[in-house]
This record gives structure tokens, C-alpha cells and sequence, in this order.
């Protein structure tokens, strides 16, 4: 197979990791014979520094003429600790969604049994547990209007049908697919937009008959996926509490190192880690590339190439196994590896399965 990915590494660790992600795509593609061409475009922090733009329209331009972007993080602690900053990094993040037409972000959780340990909570109740967050991410209140004075802010949570219809759609798809179980989260005891998202799911339920759908409150929903998480198939919420759900979500894997994730919708498709860009750590050789090589593994599940994404995580589970590990999850006495060296590990294993 022919495929033309973007590769936007943006800022922090990206560059490091994203080496390694595209390192692990071309052992694949060498392995099963696929062309893949890789076209670089900057943004986040680096592109406002360079254009003066987080997402500049060549980037754009390089994303829509691409089969699939594989993008690593953006962020720069110059522009957290400035509030009155004009353009920030993040904002091309959004403005990337937006213009993809991006709204469907799938953030699965799962467990490594070699990583129980490594999760805060007790490895009785992690075993097992294996779910999808499907966060809405082109709405809500990240998108809606706006406001900021000294003394008066807001920001608006709205969301019409057709953006409820469409996340929802694309939830109870992969509930069809998996275990056939989906909870609506939402705050619909106090909030408008949520009631409209439970009143079109329960519209939509007749759709689905064989998915068993039901509905939890975002408040209860944090701890229920935090005390009983193998009660959880396939989620789905909105912008906001999709962002908040799925970095606590990544203490049940153990670490938010290894979390992939994808984005889907009306353009080209994007994978990405569910981490950010870890400033402190950027250069450092620290940072875990598991979870940009993992969205590599997506990345090709998406087109089919199931074979070719079960070896990445062949690869991957093996590494684990290996204690071919950065300091973040490795074992007590583990020899130190970087995140060159567990990509290259990973690599190598693949080369010669
Ligand atoms: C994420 C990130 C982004 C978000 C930030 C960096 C804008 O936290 O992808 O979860 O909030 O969507
Ligand atoms: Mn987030």
C-alpha cells in the first residue's frame, strides 16, 4: 500500500518520540513492502517562533494532501505562564482539529499485565479492563464563544444536533463492534447541552437495539472509572469532559506514556499521543515513545493493515516484557534505556520477527 503521511512532531519531546514513531512505520513498511512517504510541517510553539502561527496553511496544506497526519504533541511552558499571550501554541491544535474537521477523538484504555503494578490502583480491580473513550472534539465549550474582561469571563458549552448526532453515530458504531455496551456521560442534571446529547441518544437507541446503552453522570462517571473500570466498553462525552475523563483514565494503564490515540472525520485522519508535549523533559532522551508508536499502530489499523498494526504491538508488549523500559515504568534495578534506545529496541524486533 501507497501512503502519504504528514509528520508534525511540534514541540518538547515530539521531535524525540516522533523519530521513533516514524522509525517503527518504516520497519513496517520495509517488512511488508509498502511505500510510505513522510512530509514534515511544522507547528505548535515552533511555528509561532518560525511564521508566527501555531497551524500555518502549509501545514494545512500538507495535512489535506496526506492520507494520514501522524502528529506528537505542541505546548511550551513560555506561553502557560503568560495569560495575555496572543497566540498560544494550543491554539493550533484546535485550529488543526477544526479545519480537519476532526471530531471524533478515540482514546482507548487498556492494561498491560506486566504494568499492573505500576497503576495507583489495586491490580484486582485493573485486570481486565479494556475501553474506548470517544471524546467529541470539535465542540463545546473549547469552541463555543468567548469572553474576557478584568472582571467578566465565559465560555460557552454549545452543541447542535448535527454535532450530537455524528459523535453518536460513531459511538454506538464501535460499541457494534466491540462488546456491544455504551455509556453516555454527560452532566444532564445541570446542563442544557447535556440534556440534548442524552435526549438524542435515547432517540437514536432504537437504531442499535443489540447495544445495551446507558447513562452516567460525569462526577460519577470519574470514579466509576476509577473503582470499577471493567465495567466500561465504550464511552462517549463531550469536548470537555472527554479531555479531563481520559488523563485520568491513563493512571489505569499505568502511564500516560503509553496511551495512542486517533482523531476522525470529515478530512484527513490524525494519530497522535494522548500526552502533551512534557517541556521538562524535551532533549533529555527520557521521554516513553510507546505511545507515539502505538499511534502508528492505529494509524495503519485505519487502512486495514491489521497484521502490520498487531506486530507493532507484538513489538511493544515485548519491549515490556524485555524491562526494555524508560525510567517512568521501568522495574527497580532495570537498566536505563531512553526513548532512542526503546525505539530502536522496538525496531530491531520487528526487523526480525
Ligand atoms: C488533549 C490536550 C489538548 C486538549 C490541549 C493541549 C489543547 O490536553 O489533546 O487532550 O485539551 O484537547
Ligand atoms: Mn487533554
Amino acid at each position: 500500500m501507497k501512503l502519504n503521511i504528514a509528520v508534525l512532531a511540534g514541540d518538547g519531546i515530539g521531535p524525540e518520540i516522533m523519530k521513533q514513531g516514524v522509525a517503527v512505520m518504516q520497519a513496517i513498511a520495509e517488512k511488508f513492502n509498502h511505500e510510505f512517504t513522510y512530509n514534515e510541517a511544522i507547528c505548535g510553539a515552533h511555528a509561532i517562533d518560525e511564521v508566527g502561527d501555531p497551524f500555518p496553511e502549509e501545514t494545512f496544506k500538507t495535512c489535506m494532501d496526506a492520507d494520514a497526519v501522524l502528529f506528537a504533541a505542541v505546548g511550551d511552558p513560555r506561553f502557560d505562564n503568560n495569560p495575555t499571550a496572543k497566540v498560544r501554541p494550543e491554539q493550533g491544535l484546535l485550529a488543526m482539529r477544526k479545519k480537519l474537521g476532526l471530531f471524533a477523538n478515540v482514546r482507548p484504555v487498556a492494561t498491560f499485565d506486566c504494568l499492573l503494578h505500576k497503576s495507583p490502583l489495586k491490580d484486582e480491580l485493573l485486570k481486565g479492563a479494556d475501553f474506548v473513550v470517544i471524546r467529541e472534539l470539535t465542540g463545546g465549550m473549547y469552541f463555543g464563544e468567548k469572553y474576557q474582561d478584568n472582571d467578566k469571563a465565559y465560555d460557552t458549552d454549545i452543541y447542535t444536533r448535527p454535532e450530537i448526532e455524528r459523535i453518536l453515530k460513531v459511538a454506538f458504531e464501535f460499541a457494534m463492534k466491540r462488546n456491544k455496551h455504551l455509556t453516555v456521560v454527560d452532566k444532564a442534571n445541570v446542563l442544557a447541552s447535556s440534556r440534548l446529547w442524552r435526549q438524542i441518544a435515547k432517540e437514536m437507541e432504537p437504531q442499535y437495539p443489540e447495544v445495551n446503552t446507558d447513562y452516567m453522570f460525569i462526577d460519577n462517571a470519574s470514579m466509576r472509572v476509577l473503582t470499577e473500570p471493567t465495567f466500561f466498553d465504550v464511552i462517549v462525552t463531550e469536548n470537555t469532559f472527554g479531555d479531563i475523563l481520559t488523563d485520568e483514565t491513563s493512571c489505569i494503564t499505568g502511564s500516560m506514556g503509553l496511551q495512542p490515540s486517533s482523531s476522525l472525520g470529515e478530512h484527513t485522519p490524525l494519530f497522535e499521543p494522548v500526552h502533551g508535549s512534557w517541556p521538562q523533559a524535551a532533549g533529555k532522551n527520557l521521554a516513553n515513545p510507546v505511545a507515539q508508536i502505538l499511534s502508528a499502530a492505529m494509524l495503519l489499523e485505519h487502512f486495514g493493515l491489521n497484521e502490520e498494526g498487531a506486530l507493532i504491538r507484538k513489538a511493544v508488549d515485548a519491549s515490556l516484557d524485555a524491562n526494555v523500559r524508560t525510567p517512568e515504568i521501568q522495574v527497580e534495578g532495570g537498566a536505563q534505556y531512553g526513548t532512542t534506545q526503546v525505539g530502536e529496541w522496538i525496531v530491531n524486533w520487528i526487523k526480525n520477527a
